[in-house]
Formats: C-alpha cells, structure tokens, sequence
C-alpha cells in the first residue's frame, strides 16, 4: 500500500523528509508500486527550460498497479458504484474484477480497430462506468486520452480533437442531466465533420434517442467489443510516456492541451488521495466532479483505484429530482468521504434546510473541497450541517497543471481553518513571491504563488507547444512554477488562496479565459469587440461580466443582441460559459497603446463607480464615464 502519515507529528516528520530529501522521499513512495523495471534517475529538471522528468528509465502499466496489482485480495471488492441521473433506475456495481475484464475488452477492441501506442483518443461521454472502461483501456494500451467534458460544444470538441489529432472518439448517442438530455452524438457528428482526423467513432447507447450512424465511421459499443476476448497482457509504458491531454483555459489564446506522464501523475495522485482523505480499506469515497474535467481525473479514477478504493460516480446534477439528491445518494451508499466544489455547497445551502430533513449523513467522516476559494459561511454550513460537526473539512488546492492536491489538510490531522487550504503537502515546496519575483518569507504575507521544486505530478508540456508552457508557467518568475493564484500566509503560516492574479475567470469550479469568451463573442456578426472580466458572485463564485461594443441594432434591438451573444457563445463554447451580464457600450477603456483596461472594467463590474486609481494613460476619458452611466 502507498505510504500514509496518521498524526500531525508524522506529517512534519515525513515533510521535512521530503523537502531536505525530495529523492529519497518519492523513491520510498514510489516503492509501493508495481514496476516492471525500476528507474534509473529518479529525477531530472530545469524550470528554465520547463524540463522534468521524473523515474526515468522506469517501466510500467498504470492499469497494472490498479488491477494486477490487487488482483488476489480486492477481485470482488467494489472498485465503481454508478448512480444514475434518475433515482428510479438501478445502480450499477462493478467488482475490479468486472471492471479489469472490460477494460480488457475494451483494450483489444481498440487494438483491433488499429488504435496504436502513443496515438490519441478523444472521449466525448456522459458520466457513466463506460467512460471509466475507455480511459483505463487507453492507458493500457499505451493510448493517450483526451477527455472532452461534455458540456462543450461541437466547435470546442472539435477545435481539442483537431489540436490533438486524435484518431478515434468515444462518444454516446446522448447523456442525462437532470431532465434534460443533451444530444451528444448529434454534437459529435458535427464536430466530426469540422476534423479530417478522427475515422473511428465508437457509440455507446445510453438514452436510447435516434441518432445518425455514418458508415464506414461510427460503430456502436456493443458491436465493437463484440466477440473480443478478455485477455490482454498490458502494454509496457516509458515513466515519461504521456497518460493523457486535458484542456484547460489560460489567460491568453486558445485552451492548453496539459500532459501528464504515466509514473509521476500515477504516484502523485495514489499518494495524495490516500493521505488527504485518509481512505481506509472498506471505505465508499465519492467524488462528484465529472471525469471531463482534471477532479474527476485525478480524484475519481485514478487516484482512489489506485488504493483499491470504492469510487462512487454521480451521473446527474445535486438539484435533480430534488436538492436532497447529494444527500441521498450519501444516506444510499453509505458514503464515507464526500469531494465536491464550493459552488454547489453554496447553490445547495441557499436552497434552504428542508433537503436535508431525514437525511442521516451519518456514514460521512471526511468532506473535501476544490476548484474555487470556499467561503466562511459555506464552509460552515458544510462543516456544520453535512459534517454535523465531526467531519474534518479538507479545502485542497490545486489545479489541472498539478495533476493532483498540492496545498490541504490531511483530514482528521492538520488542524482547519475555515476557508483555509492549511499546508502544504509532502514534496511541496511553496513560495510566495511579490510582483518583482522577491520572495517573501516569514508569515503574514501575501503575493503570488509559485512553486520551487518539481513534484511527480506536474505536467510535462502544452500538447504541441513546449515553448507556451515554458512561457506560461516558468518564466514570469526564475526558477519557479508560477501558478496564476494569489495567497495570503497568515500568521500561523498557514495558506490561504485568494483567486487568480490572471485573465482566468472561475466560473461554479469552472476555469475560463476571458480571451476565450472575447473571441466566442467577436464571433457575432455584429459584435466588433468586447471585454470579458469575472465579477464577485454568491452562487458560482465568479461570475461573467460581458462589455459589448454593438453599432448595429437593427435586429431585436438592445435585447435581441443580448441574446443572440448568449447564443453565440453557447454554440462556441458550451452553455457553462453564458455571461451572466451583458452590457452593450460605444467602446471600451483602452490605454494608448490600444490595451484594454481590464482593470477599471473590473471595478465597474464589481459595483464601483469612481476610485479607478491612475488613469492617466487612457486614452479616451469619456468612455469609461459613459460605460459607469450605462449609457451606448
Ligand atoms: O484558482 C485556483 C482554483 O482553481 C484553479 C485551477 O483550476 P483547474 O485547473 O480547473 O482545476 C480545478 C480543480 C483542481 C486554481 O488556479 N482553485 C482550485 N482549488 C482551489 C482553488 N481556489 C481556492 N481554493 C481551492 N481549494
């Protein structure tokens, strides 16, 4: 079993350990693997040319140290519980052992349809087991994942496959969500038809809604694996041969395609998942991220089958059919330790106390947070009333870069703070640096966060671009992974994040560019420009301010043109990334230099009307006066 720390005194042993000795630490983590071949250089790195690798050397199969790896004790243990959207149909169970024969399955199936090592796969499906099956079949066959969340739309989805070049996509003819169904395949049809890439798609049939089949193209699921046989010897990967792509928003230009190598995101998320959560043998965790996104990665597939964990996976939305459903579904599971975003903490506990009536929650021991600084009062609501008062709270921070938790309580061991992600984790070295680079030590400071020292889980490169990631993370600060967020170190010297010190809005959990929403919504035809920044919300966190310059009204007025740019970037984006304001303007605040001067858009977005510090350089006064009067 990897190595876990069950006092507060273990944890400063073991973290002085790993950052005096950050070798010796990993390689005695790294031992409790399965490895077909040891490594031979534990580490090698240079942040100035954003080079790491870790275990080098080393071979191995991630789906072996899932499988193989607890084959003899855990066959019959439950490695998936699946709740469906709908509470009237039946939960499905998969033992490892039903699980690793359809990953097998599934493996042989993709080798049969000419699917090779180090080729790309674009997944594209509800929150369902097979969406498990097909990323664990990629990983054992030496296939790369690309996970595509599908709440994207069809230009998204196209724009990651066309980016990835990915050959094959897994997709389903629709997915649940509440009561609605969105049509995936129909989405996929037309994203296919925008990329010479993909030949292969492969249908799962899920809401049963009649769907286009292309010849020679698709093929449904069953007919794929048809016939396959269940044997299959996993492929033997390099340490540093890449897991997956994830895309995630930056500050600037299109989203990133993150890649996360076998043996360091393998050791990083195993490792972190079992001492953040102290999971112990028997336990049901359930993580309520979607797998589109890098939770659900990390903290719902490999980390927790990592440890031979019970992961329960969530189809539908906390709200459907009732805002009890979390609860639920707790109550039903018997759920020991519940991950979840702040934002649906926040939705939930403003729909009021009465979801809660009959609800034990007694089976909870630990509640976790992520994707978005928690306030005070959710914090407290969640602390007090899911955790009635004896679950510890575990505000982990971390990011898709990362590939796992980075800054959190251990729970039940460090000691929490309401809206405090508390301490770094074993092999983390923190720095806060202020605008110049200057490191601030001692407590009670507040700065950027960078990150000194390479950790097993970091991403490697940006898909195709190495020079944007080393731009991107390590050359804003020497010889440090700059992160994006602000943090405050209190006088306890504990971390607290305060929020992205760039372009990057947090929408419900959900990381945006402005960059990206400004080109969704240029798109309009008769938009010319706009300026996208993120405004305090109660709900979701951030939410998303649009100024719009429109010259021509002439269809639907004032109106129409809101809602046909909600339109717009619900096509080009997903609906996830609608603004939730929209104000139109004659232009916007732009320096001479012709930058926009998100800063005073910001304040303005926030409710200020004046105080918009120097503005000096601006190169036309009046149009800020007249975006304050809400005048065109
Ligand atoms: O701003 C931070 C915020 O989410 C960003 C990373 O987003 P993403 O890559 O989508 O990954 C989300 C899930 C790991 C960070 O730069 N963030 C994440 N966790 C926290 C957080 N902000 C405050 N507190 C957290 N616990």
């Amino acid at each position: 079993m990897v190595p876990r720390v069950s006092t507060l005194g273990g944890y400063i042993f073991e973290y002085q350990k790993s950052v005096t000795n950050p070798t010796g630490f990993w390689a005695h983590v790294a031992d409790s693997f399965f490895w077909r071949k040891k490594w031979d250089n534990l580490l090698n790195w240079d942040f100035e040319k954003a080079e790491i690798k870790w275990f080098e050397g080393a071979k191995l199969n991630i789906t072996e140290n899932i499988f193989e790896r607890h084959q003899f004790y855990r066959a019959n243990q439950k490695a998936i519980i699946w709740e469906p959207n709908d509470p009237s149909e039946a939960t499905r169970e998969l033992t490892y052992q039903q699980l690793f024969d359809e990953v097998k399955r599934f493996s042989n199936a993709l080798l049969k349809a000419g699917v090779k090592k180090g080729e790309v796969v674009g997944i594209y499906l509800p929150m369902v087991p097979e969406l498990v099956v097909a990323m664990l079949a990629c990983a054992r066959i030496g296939a790369i994942h690309s996970i595509v969340f599908a709440g994207f739309s069809a230009q998204s989805l196209s724009d990651r496959l066309i980016d990835a070049g990915a050959s094959l996509l897994i997709t389903a003819d629709g997915g649940f969500r509440g009561n609605k169904i969105t049509p995936l395949k129909a989405i996929a049809d037309e994203a296919m038809d925008n990329c010479n890439c993909v030949k292969t798609a492969v249908v799962l049939k899920r809401t049963g809604e009649t769907i286009q089949m292309k010849a020679g193209r698709d093929i449904w699921w069953d007919d794929f694996v048809a016939g396959v046989s269940t044997d299959h010897e996993a492929e033997l990967m390099d340490a540093e041969d890449p897991l997956f792509v994830l895309y995630t928003s930056g500050s600037t230009g299109k989203p990133k395609g993150l890649v996360h190598t076998v043996a360091g995101f393998m050791v990083f998320t195993a490792y972190t998942f079992r001492n953040v959560f102290q999971y112990g043998d028997g336990d049901v965790y359930f993580c309520s991220a979607d797998i589109g996104w890098v939770t659900g990665h990390s903290y719902l597939v490999y980390g927790p089958l990592l440890n031979g964990a019970t992961s329960l996976m969530f189809e539908g939305i906390p709200t459907f059919p009732d805002a009890g459903r979390y609860w639920e579904i707790i109550d039903k599971h018997q759920v020991n330790q519940f991950y979840t975003a702040p934002t649906a903490i926040r939705s939930l506990m403003a729909m009021g106390m009465e979801w809660l009536d009959g609800k034990r929650l007694k089976s909870l021991k630990v509640l976790g947070t992520v994707g978005e600084p928690i306030n005070e009062e959710a914090w407290h609501w969640y602390h007090d009333h899911i955790g009635k008062n004896r679950c510890p709270v575990v505000d982990t921070w971390w990011q898709t870069e990362t590939g796992g938790i980075m800054i959190s309580p251990l729970a039940g061991i460090t000691p929490t703070k309401p809206s405090y992600a508390t301490m770094p984790l074993m092999g983390i070295q923190p720095v806060i640096v202020d605008q110049d680079g200057k490191e601030l030590t001692g407590n009670s400071v507040e700065g950027n966060l960078c990150i000194k020292y390479p950790w097993p889980g970091i991403a490697r490169t940006i898909w195709g671009d190495h020079e944007r990631f080393r731009q991107t993370y390590f050359s804003t600060y020497k010889n440090m992974y700059f992160s994006g967020d602000g943090v405050k170190r209190d006088e306890d010297g504990y971390y607290r994040i305060l929020g992205r010190v760039d372009d990057v809005i947090n929408v419900s959990g959900h990381r945006l560019g402005s960059a990206e929403i400004e080109n969704a919504i240029n798109e309009h035809p008769l938009i010319s420009e706009s300026a996208v920044v993120g405004f305090p919300h109660d709900i979701k966190g951030q939410g998303i301010y649009a100024y719009v310059v429109c010259t021509n009204f002439s269809t639907g007025g004032e109106e129409g043109i809101r809602q046909s740019v909600l339109l717009t970037v619900s096509k080009i984006i997903g609906s996830f990334a609608k603004p939730d304001k929209i104000q139109l303007v004659s232009g916007l605040p732009k320096t001479r230099s012709g930058k926009i001067m998100r800063r005073i858009l910001r304040k303005i977005a926030e409710g200020n009307t004046s105080d918009f510090g120097d503005t000096t350089t601006l190169l036309d006064p009046e149009v800020v006066e007249e975006i304050v009067q809400g005048k065109i």
